[in-house]
Order: structure tokens, then C-alpha cells, then sequence
């Protein structure tokens, strides 16, 4: 009782719970490990792997004995994580190719993502976790080939397809037998900065047309949507034996934070946790499984968060509705059964 109110003080305090102090304080409290092993025979897709949090990711799944495939935009960044990761843990790498795979996706362009799937789904029959990682904070708004808006098809239209796309592999982790069975699971890396965002809902505020574009909320409005999409793909796909989550990392020093906000990461780089600490929930979630307690799916240092701050409404029904039809249209997916 008393560890929860107090790390319920951490979590609303932001300070607290977003920066090291977060994980020093819980990780005397918080769950166990995942069982060494639990990842053995698995196959992890991890996007945006070659920077931060994703490249924080690859070798603690390579020592739950994960096969981890490594998405990256740049070829040759993709190479660059895969062959410091040879060198700094050769007991860890196997083979070329074996249990270190490079994919090259940019995940922002749909039809860039259509051609992957179609590629892993040929040489991956099953799939057991897909951390949607990969994450851009564009200060003017720009478009991807499509014609969506940078952050919108990075952090929601191209995880979403992914997933759409990858179903039935992530679906077959559930059915197979021995090492390959046990379900799937996809996990969503939102940002604590999506509680200052409402969920929009009309095409053209989803895709930022109003001419106020600002790079900042624009990361945070894409950061909601993640949550509600990655809560709506859970009642969806969980009697597939597909677990779903979203989840935050807290403040973590990465090139990320430093490109992309200077002046954050200076006054706080001191406070920042490292990228390990920031990776460490969306890997113990692809390893474990939890069960979220309430309806929702958003996790933050092991345990399962609010989706909003007391003052704050969740979105209606009729507005989650709303943004997954949009989704649904713009990515040619079909309606979710929700
Ligand atoms: N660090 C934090 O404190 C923090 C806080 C809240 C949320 N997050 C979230 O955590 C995730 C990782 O952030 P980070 O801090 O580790 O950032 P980062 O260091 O900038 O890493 C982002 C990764 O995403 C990749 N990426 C970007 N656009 C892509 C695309 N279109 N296709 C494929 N890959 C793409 C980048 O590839 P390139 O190397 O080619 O650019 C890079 O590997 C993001 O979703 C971010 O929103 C981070």
C-alpha cells in the first residue's frame, strides 16, 4: 500500500518518477525480471533500433535469448548497431544473420512498410513481439510520400499497417508449440508527454492541416493517438493470443532528446536516466506479459499508468471511433470490430 501511494507520488510529480529517480526508487518494489530465457527461440522486431531507446533494447532481448531483428531507416546505421553489438557481446551475437537481423524500413512510408511486412512475413512464419519504437519530433510539418503528415505516419499510420499486416504471424505465436508458442506481443512507444494531448478526431486536425503546426504538440497529439490505437488493438486481438500495450520511458538521455530538445536536455541531462533504464519496461513487457489491471493497456517502470490525469476526461467512444476510422482509411486497413 505504501509503495503504491508513493509511487503514485513519483509518477505525478514528473520530476520524480520521469528521471533516474524513477527506476532507483521502484526497483525495489517494482516486478521481477523476466526469467532468464523466457525469450529463447523468439523472434523481436524492434523499429528505430539504431539510436536511443530501440539500439538500448537489442541486448537485453539478445540475453532473454531473443532473435532480434534490428529496423532501421539507414542501411547503413542498421549495420553500424548490429556490428557493435558483435564486438562488445560476441557470446551474445551468434552468427551473422542468426540471431542479430537487419531490417531496413522507413516506417513513415506506407508503402515502404507493405514491401517489409511482405518481405518478414516470407521469412518469419512466427513473430513474437513487435516494439513499435521508431519515434521523429518534426519542428515544420512535413509529408511523407502519401501525403500524411511526418509524425502522424511514423508514430501511427506505419505501426498501425505493421501490425494490420504482421497479424498473422504475431496471431501464430499463439497456436505453436514448444519455444515458438506462448502468444505475441506488440508494444506501442508512446511518451508521458501525450497527457498534454487530447485525442483529435476530424481528418484535417489528425493530419495537422490547420496551419498551426507545432512540432512539439505535434509529437504529443501522435503520443495519445498511440495510446488509444495500441488500447483499441488490444480488446482486438487479444483472443489471438496478441498481448498489446503502450508505454513510456520516462526522461532518457538519447540522441533524440538531445537533437530535438536542446534546452530540455541541458537543464535536465543531468537528471535524464540512461537509455537502458528508459528501454527497460517495453522489453520486461515483451518478455512477461502482464496482465494490465484495468482497461487500459499504458505502462510506465513496470507497472500499469493512468491514460489521463484526474482533470482531465478520457476520450468518448465516438471520437476513439472517429480517429480509428481515419486510421483505418489512410492505411487501408479494414474497420476494427470494436
Ligand atoms: N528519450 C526519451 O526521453 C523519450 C521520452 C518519451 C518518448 N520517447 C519515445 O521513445 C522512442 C525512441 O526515442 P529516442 O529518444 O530513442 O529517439 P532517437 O534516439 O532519435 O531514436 C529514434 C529512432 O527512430 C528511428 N526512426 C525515426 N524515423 C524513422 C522512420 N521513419 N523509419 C524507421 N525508423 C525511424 C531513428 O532512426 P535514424 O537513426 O535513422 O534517425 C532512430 O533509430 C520514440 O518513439 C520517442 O518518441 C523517448
Amino acid at each position: 500500500m505504501l509503495t503504491r501511494a508513493l509511487d503514485a507520488v513519483l509518477d505525478r510529480s514528473l520530476i520524480l518518477g520521469y528521471t533516474r529517480i524513477g527506476p532507483a526508487l521502484r526497483r525495489r518494489w517494482w516486478p521481477a525480471d523476466a526469467a532468464p530465457g523466457s525469450l529463447e527461440g523468439r523472434h523481436v522486431v524492434v523499429t528505430g533500433a539504431t539510436s536511443g531507446l530501440g539500439e538500448a533494447m537489442v541486448v537485453p532481448l539478445l540475453r532473454l535469448g531473443a532473435t532480434v531483428h534490428v529496423l532501421g531507416r539507414n542501411p547503413a546505421k542498421v549495420a553500424d548497431v548490429i556490428g557493435a553489438v558483435r564486438r562488445a557481446h560476441p557470446d551474445l551475437a551468434g552468427e551473422p544473420g542468426q540471431v542479430l537481423v537487419p531490417e531496413v524500413c522507413d516506417v513513415g512510408d506506407l508503402d515502404a512498410v507493405r514491401a517489409w511486412c511482405a518481405d518478414l512475413a516470407a521469412r518469419v512464419p512466427v513473430l513474437h513481439g513487435l516494439v513499435h519504437n521508431a519515434g521523429v519530433m518534426v519542428p515544420t510539418r512535413t509529408e511523407t510520400a502519401q501525403g500524411h503528415e511526418q509524425a502522424l505516419a511514423v508514430h501511427v499510420l506505419g505501426p498501425h499497417l505493421m501490425t494490420e499486416l504482421l497479424r498473422p504471424q504475431l496471431a501464430a505465436a499463439a497456436g505453436a508449440s514448444g519455444p515458438q508458442g506462448g502468444g505475441a506481443v506488440v508494444v506501442w512507444m508512446s511518451s508521458g508527454g501525450m497527457y498534454s494531448a487530447g485525442l483529435r478526431t476530424t481528418p484535417d486536425t489528425i493530419e495537422y492541416r490547420d496551419g498551426t503546426y507545432d512540432g512539439v504538440r505535434g509529437y504529443a497529439r501522435t503520443k495519445r493517438m498511440q495510446v488509444v490505437l495500441a488500447d483499441v488493438w488490444h480488446d482486438r486481438v487479444a483472443a489471438e493470443g496478441i498481448a498489446v500495450y503502450s508505454t513510456h520511458p520516462g526522461w532518457a538521455a538519447t540522441p533524440g532528446v538531445s537533437d530535438s530538445l536542446p534546452g530540455f536536455d541541458k537543464v535536465m541531462g543531468p537528471l535524464l536516466r540512461d537509455a537502458a533504464s528508459g528501454a527497460d519496461t517495453a522489453v520486461w513487457l515483451v518478455a512477461t506479459r502482464p496482465a494490465s489491471p484495468g482497461r487500459h493497456h499504458f505502462w510506465h517502470d513496470r507497472a500499469a499508468r493512468p491514460t489521463t490525469y484526474p482533470v482531465q476526461r478520457e476520450p468518448a467512444a465516438a471520437a476513439v471511433a472517429a480517429f480509428v476510422a481515419y486510421v483505418e482509411e489512410a492505411t487501408g486497413t479494414r474497420a476494427p470490430a470494436r
